[in-house]
């Protein structure tokens, strides 16, 4: 079974597309075969990152069935062992996208016969895009250091382990919780994961184990991306102690990827940056990044089918 990473972001431009790229291409160097989805549906352009102009074939196809099985919407990308599911050929958002065919797409994508497989979400927080983070135990965030990015980020975190939460109640219930969450630890506690787990543990104690169990299990990294020589490069570090303090959420820093004017360059030449400037301190952090992301390859995955 392959390992699946989700690599989402609140903000666009904070750089998922060139992550996954990155990451897909450095897992390939490693002889792993790896495929990279472009789940941003409404704004694809995962394959000219892995150097694959004109995708003749997509995620689109076998959504609208042009296609019966998901295996046959890959293609190849000049890499050897890196395959695309690109996801151009269509402008529906991914938030759009139906139950039924959500569903369909989460399970063909975990029976895919690969040994690692990035999905590239899109920006937001639509249910649809938490869904396809929560289809794997691992995941990576990425932001930028620009509060506007990091204040996105932080909401995506927290929206993921909410969704996660609602699934265990019906909306009714879910309703009365959030209400007996703001009752007993003050207005707004609701927004907060950490109470309205206190207010489970309370109420319900198997489904407390449960998801503590999960969350115990969640591999989940946090990249910050574009980072100039005057940024605060504790940023990842504080921002992981303090979801853990007041959210009661474990991210772990995985690392600063710095700023290099050759990415745009790299985008602009249509190739892979790291195969273009293989030697930048930026490929350096993704190297390293790529290693921290696949310390943790070896886990049992969860999938959360809703
Ligand atoms: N480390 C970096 N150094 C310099 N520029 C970068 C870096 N990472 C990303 N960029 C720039 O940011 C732009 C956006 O990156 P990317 O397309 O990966 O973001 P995204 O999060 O996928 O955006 P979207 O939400 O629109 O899909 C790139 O075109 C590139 O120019
Ligand atoms: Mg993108």
């Amino acid at each position: 079974m392959a390992h699946l990473w989700p690599i989402g972001g609140g903000k666009g431009g904070s750089g998922k597309s060139f992550l996954t790229s990155s990451l897909g291409r450095l897992s390939a160097e490693l002889g792993k075969k790896t495929l990279v989805i472009d789940l941003d549906l409404g704004s694809a352009n995962l394959h000219t990152l892995v150097g694959v102009p004109y995708p003749q074939k997509g995620l689109s196809d076998y959504i609208r069935k042009k296609i019966q099985r998901l295996e046959d919407a890959v293609v190849e990308t000049p890499q050897s062992n890196l395959f695309l599911i690109s996801g151009a050929h269509d402008n529906f958002d991914i938030a759009n996208l139906p139950y039924e065919q959500k569903i369909k797409t989460l399970r063909a994508i975990t029976k895919l016969k690969y040994e690692r497989i990035l999905l590239d979400l899109g920006a937001g927080t639509s249910f649809n895009t938490l869904d396809f983070f929560l289809i794997s135990q691992n995941g990576i965030f990425i932001t930028t250091p620009e509060p506007t990015s990091v204040e996105n980020v932080y909401r995506l975190i927290r929206a993921i382990y909410f969704r996660r939460i609602r699934y265990c109640f019906t909306a009714t219930q879910f309703k009365a919780l959030e209400k007996e969450t703001d009752r007993e630890f003050g207005n707004g506690a609701m927004n907060k994961p950490i109470y309205m787990m206190k207010m489970i543990a309370k109420t319900d104690s198997e489904k407390y184990r449960q998801l503590q169990d999960e969350f115990g299990a969640y591999r989940f990294k946090l990249v910050i991306n574009q980072v100039r020589k005057h940024d605060n490069t504790s940023l990842g570090l504080q921002m992981s102690r303090m979801m853990e303090r007041h959210l009661g959420l474990h991210v772990e820093f995985a690392g600063n990827v710095s700023y290099d004017d050759h990415v745009h360059d790299a985008i602009c030449q249509q190739v892979c940056f790291l195969e273009r400037y293989p030697y930048t301190k930026t490929a350096g952090d993704l190297r390293e990044v790529g290693r921290q992301v696949a310390q943790d390859a070896g886990k049992q995955l969860i999938f959360h089918y809703v």
